[in-house]
């Protein structure tokens, strides 16, 4: 079969969607980490027109930013004062080039589940058929408010019919009184032969119950013609629901999570609790990894094969390496080497960069550090703006003061060198390789190859202290038998010494 294209796609988006109830114009709200008009063009782009063109009015400014952002050639066209998807068509079609011929397809913003297959399916039954308009409808229960599909008695389609229209007709008690009750309704997306449309439109007018100039007329006026109008029925109503409020916003998000997930699944990654796992429909997951319950995988997150995410770990524009482990951690714009291990409770900020076989440990957050290949940090660290080199180890407690309150300074800590733990690294200073850090240091010097820094006070010892500054107090009496117990075996004989181990000295 030969591939069936069409010469442009337009997406109508001028809506206001004043269900949404927000600031943020509908066509922008997001689900699956896209906007539901970046899931439109997406769909519009994969069945691969020679234009793309996006019909725009309300919040015009902020819309065409975004469409240029996502697609810099596709075209904006901006709607004028007159109303309804007739006009929004026309004006798309006066930004796409005056002579086009061939398929035109039209979508809507705010459909977020509509495929690029379906649409490359509509493209062809459209254009074999040979059919100058074809729709797209489906069979609902409840044909809510939906234009009604209108077809005579050979069955073909002859009309759409508006809600509102239909219920006047109902009143009126006319020979379409009936087409109320008609449960197969119209998708609002179509193919139309492109001269067919521009002509068509240009007869359509605003004479109805909404006073604006339908697309659906054209309709109509094709079957006037003599022209052939076909109909694609599909079964899959998600993919012609649209999104007019938060309630169907997040109904729709959890059908296209279960989708993308079931897609991930089948591709041969486990997926242990589909119903608290949330994947974006741009990630990217390789065969053979686990995700446990209550994960998110968010934006351009990929991961690589035999990887463990989760449970309860958030990633958003992150890369994981082939058989890392990520447990409970929340990460952003962070990258994990193949084979290391992230976690629990640890908190990945951008710029992260954690070597192969590296090692985040519980309770450490880090920033804007680049921690080399086997390199640990183990415990409860703060590690920002810092490089640190192969195997090193950072103790337990380390911090890496990087802000003195007005600039951010840089740490480096050479390769294998290890800091004790409950240091403070206070930048900018650099600890070159193979080199020491005594836990407990505050280090703001640099520390050379080889060396060991200690920087912290010495350790007094002040005899009898206890005795005399906490007399009668209970550790004052377990001091005293302690020490008499010590004079007891220092005059035994030494047969009766029980232990001849001296105690181990202090610093
Ligand atoms: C439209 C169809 C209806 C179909 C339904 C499917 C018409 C006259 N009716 O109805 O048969 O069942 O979609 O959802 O076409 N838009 C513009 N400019 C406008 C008006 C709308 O760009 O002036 C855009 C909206 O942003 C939206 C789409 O067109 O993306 C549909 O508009 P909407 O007002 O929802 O159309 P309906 O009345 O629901
Ligand atoms: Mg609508």
């Amino acid at each position: 079969m030969t591939a069936h294209h069409p010469t442009a796609v337009i997406i109508l988006a001028a809506g206001e969607g004043t269900r949404m109830k927000s600031r943020t114009p509908k066509v922008l709200h997001s689900i699956g980490g896209r906007t539901l008009l970046g899931h439109a063009m997406h769909a519009a782009r994969a069945a691969s027109p020679q234009h793309l063109a996006v019909v725009v009015r309300h919040e015009r400014d902020l819309v065409a930013a975004h469409i240029a952002d996502l697609d810099p050639s596709a075209l904006v066209a901006d709607q004028d004062e007159t109303k309804g998807t007739g006009r929004a068509c026309e004006c798309g079609l006066d930004v796409l080039p005056t002579d086009l011929s061939g398929t035109v397809l039209v979508t809507m913003g705010d459909v977020p589940l509509l495929t690029g297959q379906t649409l490359t399916e509509l493209t062809q039954r459209h254009e074999s058929s040979g059919a100058a308009v074809t729709v797209i409808t489906a069979e609902l229960p409840d044909a809510k408010a939906y234009g009604r599909v209108v077809r005579d008695e050979q069955g073909d389609v002859v009309q759409i019919m508006e809600y509102k229209d239909a219920l006047a007709h109902r009143e009126a008690g006319d020979h379409y009184r009936h087409v109320v009750d008609v449960r197969e309704i119209n998708s609002g997306i179509y193919a139309f032969d492109a001269a067919v449309l521009r002509a068509a439109l240009q007869e359509v007018g605003v004479d109805n119950a909404q006073g604006e100039k339908y697309l659906t007329d054209v309709i109509g006026i094709a079957r006037r013609d003599g022209l052939k109008v076909s109909a694609l029925l599909i079964d899959d109503l998600w993919q012609t629901e649209g999104v007019n409020d938060r309630a169907q916003l997040a109904f729709l998000g959890k059908e296209l999570n279960r989708r993308t997930v079931d897609q991930w699944m089948r591709a041969g990654v486990t997926v242990v609790d589909p119903d608290t796992t949330w994947i974006d429909a741009d990630v990217s997951i390789g065969s053979d990894t686990v995700i446990r319950p209550g994960t998110q995988l968010l934006g351009a997150t990929t991961i690589g094969v035999d990887a463990v995410i989760g449970p309860d770990t958030t990633l958003a524009d992150t890369e994981v390496g082939d058989g890392a482990s990520v447990v409970r951690t929340q990460a952003d714009t962070a990258l994990i080497g193949p084979g290391a291990t992230v976690g629990p409770f640890s908190y990945l900020r951008p710029g992260t960069e954690l070597g192969a076989k590296g090692k985040i440990g519980g309770f450490v957050e880090t920033k804007n550090a680049q921690i080399g290949a086997g390199a640990k940090v183990p415990h409860l660290t703060y590690c920002g703006d810092a490089t640190i080199g192969e195997g090193a180890n950072i103790g337990a407690g380390t911090i890496f003061a990087n802000f003195d309150g007005v600039h951010k300074f840089h740490t480096t800590v050479g390769r294998h060198s290890f800091i004790g733990s409950d240091s403070v690294l206070v930048a900018p200073v650099d600890i070159a390789d193979g080199a020491y850090v005594a836990a407990g240091s505050a280090v703001v010097g640099n520390v050379e190859a080889g060396q060991i820094a200690v920087a912290r006070g010495r350790q007094r010892n002040v005899d009898g202290w206890v005795a005399r500054r906490r007399a009668g107090t209970s550790t004052a009496a377990a001091a005293e038998q302690a020490l008499a117990a010590a004079a007891d075996a220092a005059h035994a004989p030494p047969s009766a010494a029980t232990d001849s181990t001296p105690p181990r000295s202090a610093q």
